[in-house]
């Protein structure tokens, strides 16, 4: 699980999933350079590149991912974290929506990834993760536009995986189930009983408890490793068995 020596660009590293990325990949000897939109949250440490970026921008991410580079001397990681949320069903979220939330989940993997090929096709271990959801495989109410964009998500690993094989670059994804950051802190705040609509989502994983960003993040850097020199077109849940397990309902 060690990654001395290697760069990483993680999109969205500046809070939740990708903050705890950018810690996992520090504590496993990377570089890390965080490109989000608000990278003030980043680390403070030499070893981190905060840049302000939107994903759903191309000069600002190819400009943000040669920043890194630069810095860095190279690049060996991409983690393509950064998503937004969606709610409601195909009636509630409006063209506009569509097209942003997919821009930025969808497009953004692409455009962030394609930026960084040049440096990954000079790493000796270069290697893709791209951050899906359980939505992708699993039908949730009122999340069809964010479901959509994460079963994308889930091809698009697939097909990246099929296109870049032969040049030695994997690519994987994760799919957490419902995972404690500021994302869904602010799901919650906007449930009329927040402390009830915490233990419901609780309630829903087969373990009792949410997912934590760390024990995400322990899976990308894994999938980024060269420790998962064999792994590639994978779909890695981190999901307390929501996706898998049929349980009896609680009492
Ligand atoms: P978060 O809202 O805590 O953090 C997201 C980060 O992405 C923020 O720093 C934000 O500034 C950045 N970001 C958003 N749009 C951006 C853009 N256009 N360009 C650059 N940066 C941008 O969210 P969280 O929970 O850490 O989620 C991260 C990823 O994990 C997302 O892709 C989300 O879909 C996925 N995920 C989250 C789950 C959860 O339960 N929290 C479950 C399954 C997947």
């Amino acid at each position: 699980m060690r990654c001395d020596g290697l760069v990483a660009v993680v999109t969205g590293g500046g809070s939740g999933i990708g903050r705890a990325c950018t810690e996992a990949l520090l504590a496993a000897g990377a570089r890390v350079g965080v490109l989000d939109l608000d990278p003030s949250a980043a680390p403070r440490d030499p070893r981190v590149h905060p840049v302000r970026a939107d994903v759903a921008d191309r000069a600002a991410v190819t400009t943000a991912v040669d920043a890194v580079a630069e810095a860095f001397g190279g690049l060996d990681i991409v983690v393509n974290n950064a998503g937004i949320s969606a709610v409601g069903t195909i009636e509630e979220n409006d063209d506009e929506q569509w097209a942003r939330v997919l821009d930025v989940n969808v497009t953004g993997v692409a455009r962030t990834t394609a930026a960084a090929l040049r440096y990954l096709r000079r790493s000796s271990h270069p290697a893709i993760v791209n951050v899906s959801s359980v939505a992708a495989g699993a039908g949730l109410p009122r999340r069809a536009l964010y479901s959509a964009s994460k079963g994308a998500v889930h091809a698009l690993t697939l097909a990246m995986a099929a296109d870049l094989v032969g040049e030695g670059i994997r690519v994987n994804c994760v799919a957490p189930g419902t995972v404690d950051t500021p994302w869904v802190a602010r799901l919650l705040a906007a449930a009329p009983d927040p402390q009830a609509e915490r233990r419901r989502l609780a309630a829903r994983q087969p373990t009792g408890r949410l997912v934590t960003a760390g024990e995400v993040a322990a899976a990308v850097v894994y999938l980024a490793s060269p420790a998962a020199g064999a792994v590639t077109g994978t779909a890695l849940a981190v999901d307390g068995g929501l996706a898998g397990l049929r349980m009896p309902a609680r009492d």
